[in-house]
């Protein structure tokens, strides 16, 4: 496995790959590898002939006071966990390498990006879309991997595709959790042992919401104060946002029917976690 972080040296190893008729799959990460990622890795390993994973951490989706500074990162252990899960490369990239000096142009959304993680963090997607739109046309991948954990990015990256005729298949990987429920994220390190155990809020929270409206709730504020109480109830969690939207338009509904996203983002303490459920209602 070869680490890159030239965007020539990538394409023509690419370019290759392509003269040869391989299939090639993508998982773009910011690094700092968990078990979320792995089975993004591992997924796109058993459908493709190589697999480039990138390991980027995108100043541009980062806002002002958040955490672009001190994000975690560990090169060296992400290399042997992607190596073990059977990936050819890592691109790797600098900041100035992704977006050299005079950089102006941006990949912006209306809509979608509007609700939930848009709302709270205003330029974030604008963000996400760029760097992700930049790595489509680096790598030229034939399949793309994002995990449900980030429900509104995968629904934005696809339709991003859509409306960007990328020519890219991209699938969606289920939530992958610790033990006790937690979602996995490159973040809970930030967690000390209190804020640890308060972050099981979120999957309470989640729980409780999934199983009334899988006993028939269709009023979804109902559902969603029921969760806001429960997150409420633990002194170290502050909410964000608990939202049920359309999986389709991101907008919110008042009765729960078709296809429904549940979101939350709560911060525990000084770190802002998420988590949410899809439910298919018919
Ligand atoms: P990052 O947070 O590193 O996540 C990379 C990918 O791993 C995303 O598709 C995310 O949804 C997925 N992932 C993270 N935790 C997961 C979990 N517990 N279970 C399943 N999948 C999980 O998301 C980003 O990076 C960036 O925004 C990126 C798309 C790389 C653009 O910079």
């Amino acid at each position: 496995m070869k680490i890159i972080s030239a965007v020539t040296e990538i394409r023509e190893i690419i370019k290759e790959w392509k003269r040869n008729g391989l299939k090639v799959g993508l998982v773009p990460t910011m690094g700092y590898l968990h078990e979320g990622h792995l089975s993004l890795i591992k997924k796109a390993v058993s459908e493709n002939d190589r697999v480039v994973v990138s390991i980027f951490v995108n100043p541009t989706q980062f806002g002002p006071n958040e955490d672009y500074e001190t994000y975690p990162r560990d090169i060296n252990k992400d290399s042997a966990l992607c190596e073990s899960a059977g990936a050819d490369i890592i691109f790797h990239p600098e900041v100035s390498e992704m977006y050299p000096k005079g950089a102006c142009t941006y990949v912006n959304m209306t809509g979608l990006t509007d609700a939930l993680c848009g709302k709270s963090r205003p330029t974030h997607f604008q963000g996400v879309c760029t760097v992700v739109s930049k790595l489509f046309n680096i790598t030229t991948p034939d399949n793309a991997y994002f995990g449900q954990k980030d429900a509104q990015q995968l629904a934005v990256i696809k339709r991003m595709v859509k409306d960007l005729n990328f020519d890219i298949n991209i699938t969606g990987c289920p939530i992958i959790r610790e033990e006790d429920g937690l979602a996995k994220s490159s973040r809970n390190t930030y967690l000390n042992e209190e804020e640890r155990k308060a972050a099981l809020v979120l999957h309470s929270a989640i729980t409780c919401g999934q199983s009334l409206v899988n006993d028939g709730e269709r009023n979804a504020s109902v559902v969603i104060n029921r969760m806001k109480d429960i997150i409420n109830a633990e002194p170290l969690a502050k909410i964000d946002y608990v939202e049920i939207v359309d999986m389709n338009t991101m907008e919110s509904v008042s009765v729960i029917q078709g296809e429904i996203l549940c979101a939350i983002a709560v911060y525990i303490g000084k770190t802002r976690l998420i988590d949410n459920f899809i439910a298919n209602v018919g």
